[in-house]
């Protein structure tokens, strides 16, 4: 199989990260709820990771929250910063896990900037959205439809500025491109493990730059006397068993990852999109590409989406098709009604990779001209 689905997860973990998961599965017992050897064991596993997630993310080890996925982080962050019916500054490229939260708390939704593609325009929007005055702003690093990369430190620069709390969703970026707590200044970065960062799914985290209100009330092993969750970071918001060999996995990816550098990561992936797309454009196919674009593209060919997923997947070749449980990106390029099909290159990304896809993608339909 030929894995162009990495948006929705990596998929082809290094080694080490499969031994990490097995070795914690053998060594470590309840973390931070006993002091003999596999309790100890797990609570190391846990620390090691914090330590070295705030050393990649540029922040210290208390601010490192293990969650359960990007959503389960970003629901955190959203219910400490919006009250029901506050008003929030989106970008047009969010995901339902930013929207959907949003909306159940009623909030009203001002949407800043729906150019793909185009760093002035969304800048120019947003800045113009926070100056008619906003509770909160929520924005993503990258559209994880059209590989979007929104210019997040101009938009911190601007939330800061304009003294509006902010929330980073860095699913499709954290591992593929620099994150830093500390010089974007953020209230709430919230990013999978299971992405970019390499490790098994199930595993997220969420970076606190200030205090968060917890989602989930529980046992954390500390404090245990008081009947409110600790009033301190990470036990806050780490409610019940984390996930011990999803966390000593994520370790060993965010490890894989010091030791080979994002930046060609990152060129590989983002190379290999553009090659994808001079070739779709090439067999007639609608393809959303631009300058500031990751290793994502996404095309509509002349049939159904789904169907050509589909045809794709019998060939071999597995990319996602549809909404990408994000319509708010696809109402802003104008694919609301028909979706797109999206090509999400990884670490592996290859010349090989793009040439054995466009033979593929040559049987679809095309666009009619
Ligand atoms: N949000 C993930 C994706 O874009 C699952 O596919």
């Amino acid at each position: 199989m030929i894995y162009l689905d990495n948006g929705a997860t990596s998929f082809r973990k290094p080694d080490r990260v499969r031994r990490a998961v097995a070795e914690a599965m053998a060594r470590c017992a309840n973390p931070g709820r006993g002091g003999y050897g596999a309790a100890m064991a797990a609570a190391e596993t846990v620390f090691r990771c914090r330590e070295a997630a705030a050393e990649f993310f540029e922040c210290e080890a208390e601010q490192v929250a293990f969650t359960s996925n990007c959503t389960h982080g970003l629901n955190i962050a959203i219910r400490t910063l919006v009250k029901p019916g506050g008003r929030v500054v989106v970008s047009g490229f969010e995901h339902n896990a930013v929207t959907r939260p949003l909306h159940g708390l009623g909030a009203e939704l001002m949407v800043a900037g729906r150019k793909l593609f185009d760093w002035e325009d969304t800048l120019e929007e947003f800045d113009r959205a926070l100056r008619q005055g906003a509770d909160a702003a929520v924005f993503t690093h990258v559209s994880n439809v059209f590989g979007y990369i929104l210019p997040v430190a101009e938009m911190a620069a601007l939330c800061r500025e304009r003294g509006v709390p902010f929330i980073i969703d860095a699913a499709q970026s954290a591992g593929t491109l620099p994150v830093s707590l500390k010089a974007l200044g953020a209230d709430f970065i919230a990013m999978p493990g299971h992405k970019g960062l390499l490790g098994p799914q199930g595993t997220g985290i969420l970076l606190c730059g200030r205090m968060p209100e917890p989602l989930l009330l529980g046992g954390t092993g500390s404090d245990s006397i008081n009947q409110r969750m600790p009033d301190f970071l990470p036990d806050r918001v780490e409610a019940g068993t984390v996930n011990v060999p999803g966390i000593g996995g994520l370790h060993a990816g965010i490890a894989y990852l010091r030791s080979v550098g994002m930046d060609g990561i990152h060129r590989r992936e983002a190379l290999q999109a553009r090659r994808c797309g001079e070739g779709l454009e090439r067999l007639g196919m609608r393809v959303f590409r631009g300058d500031h674009q990751s290793g994502t593209v996404s095309f509509v060919p002349g049939g159904d989406c789904e169907e050509a997923a589909a045809a794709l997947a019998r060939q071999g070749i597995a990319v996602r098709a549809g909404l990408h449980c994000a319509p708010l990106a696809h109402e802003s390029a104008g694919t609301l009604e028909t979706g797109t099909v999206r090509v999400s290159f990884g670490p592996d990304a290859s010349p090989e990779q793009t040439r054995a896809f466009l033979r593929a993608a040559a049987k679809l339909p095309a666009m009619e001209s």
